[in-house]
């Protein structure tokens, strides 16, 4: 089979195609065929080694997957060969076929093709329980979303809309901000892709303009130079929801948090969906009847053939992607 391998810790363009043996199932695991990848803010980390999970050499990256079971190890009594299937699976996404752990994956609905479910569970997955369990987002409630045009954020957008909040979007250019009105935020920010002292200042004051106060939860999966500017325009007893990095990791100035009576509130969905299961499906349950409901869209910008895997990791690197971007198989 063909897949994209990483043999050793490197910039994007140093990994490439290469052709391995077919995986085989063990104990506890299912084959996939592969049908499309979903590519994610991680993947541009891993390869480098940036990221907080390093598998062993060689790996290939690619978290999100949807495809076909073609077997199954023992032990494994969900799923059959000819099922299909979606899951998040860490990394192994990026080639043919994979060997994953059977609670990695969940049977994909009629109702979604392949490429859309590659897009789903991570980022569907991550929004509704930052939203609904951590958040606990209430009806007219008003949502900052930061780095709201990227994977995550647009799955915020739509999912803080189909909850009934009134959704600001930030951004860094006019083609992400077009996008996220297309998908539902009601208003939105534009902010530079490098902020001083001064654009700090300014981009506080545009949120709290445009919220008219301030707002009641912010979805941050940028960080960096963003964050303190809007933590000080959360209103009091706000939620500020800490989910990514991609501006870096931020320092807060903790006596925001006395001043406003706010909370500062970590999600990390990967670790939630493994210890609270029964609560994740029904998340999911609830996300497959939003999007039949056609309250969810997954948007998917663009798709790329596997041999040009690294082109499509290198857009979310350049800070360039709108909405999702999957490497498809077929
Ligand atoms: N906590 C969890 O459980 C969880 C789950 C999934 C993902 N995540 C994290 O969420 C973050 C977003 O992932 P994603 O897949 O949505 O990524 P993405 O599609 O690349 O979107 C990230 C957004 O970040 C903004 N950004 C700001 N500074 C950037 C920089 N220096 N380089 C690149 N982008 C920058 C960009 O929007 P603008 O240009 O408009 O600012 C971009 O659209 C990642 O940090 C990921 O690890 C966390």
């Amino acid at each position: 089979m063909k897949a994209f391998v990483c043999k050793e810790f490197g910039p994007i363009e140093s990994h490439g195609i290469e052709e391995l043996p077919d995986p085989v199932a063990g104990d506890g695991q299912v084959v996939v065929d592969i049908k499309a990848t979903g590519i994610s803010f991680p993947d541009v980390l891993i390869v480098q080694g940036l990221y907080q999970f390093k598998p062993p050499f060689p790996f290939s990256p690619g978290s999100e997957i949807s495809g076909i079971v073609s077997s199954v190890g023992s032990g494994v009594s969900q799923f059959k060969e000819g099922d299909r299937v979606m899951g998040n699976v860490g990394s192994g996404g990026l080639a043919e076929k994979g060997a994953f752990f059977e609670p990695q994956l969940m049977p994909l609905p009629e109702t979604m093709d392949f490429q859309i479910a590659a897009g789903f569970p991570l980022n569907y997955g991550t929004t509704i329980h930052g939203l609904k369990q951590r958040a606990e987002l209430k009806p007219d409630e008003t949502i900052l979303i930061l780095g709201a045009g990227g994977g995550l954020g647009i799955t915020a957008v739509q999912v803080a809309k189909a909850m009934g909040a009134k959704v600001i979007a930030g951004v860094s250019s006019e083609d992400k901000l077009e996008l996220c009105k297309k998908e539902g935020a009601d208003e939105g920010i534009l902010y530079p892709r490098e902020m001083d002292r001064d654009a700090q200042k300014k981009f506080s004051n545009d949120i709290k303009e445009i919220s008219g106060g301030g707002v009641d939860v912010i979805y941050d999966i940028v960080g960096g130079d963003y964050a303190e500017p809007s933590l000080r325009a959360i209103k009091r007893h706000g939620r500020y929801l800490v989910i990514g990095f991609t501006a870096g990791i931020p320092k807060m100035p903790l006596n925001l948090t006395l001043l406003k009576e706010c909370q500062i509130i970590g999600v990390f969905w990967g670790q939630f969906a493994g210890l609270d299961r029964e609560i994740n499906k029904k998340n999911f349950a609830e996300l497959f009847q939003m999007h039949v409901d056609g309250k969810i869209n997954p948007f998917v910008s663009e798709a790329y053939p596997l041999e040009r895997a690294g082109e499509a990791i290198k857009t979310l690197e350049d800070r360039k992607v709108l909405g999702k971007v999957v490497v498809s198989m077929e």
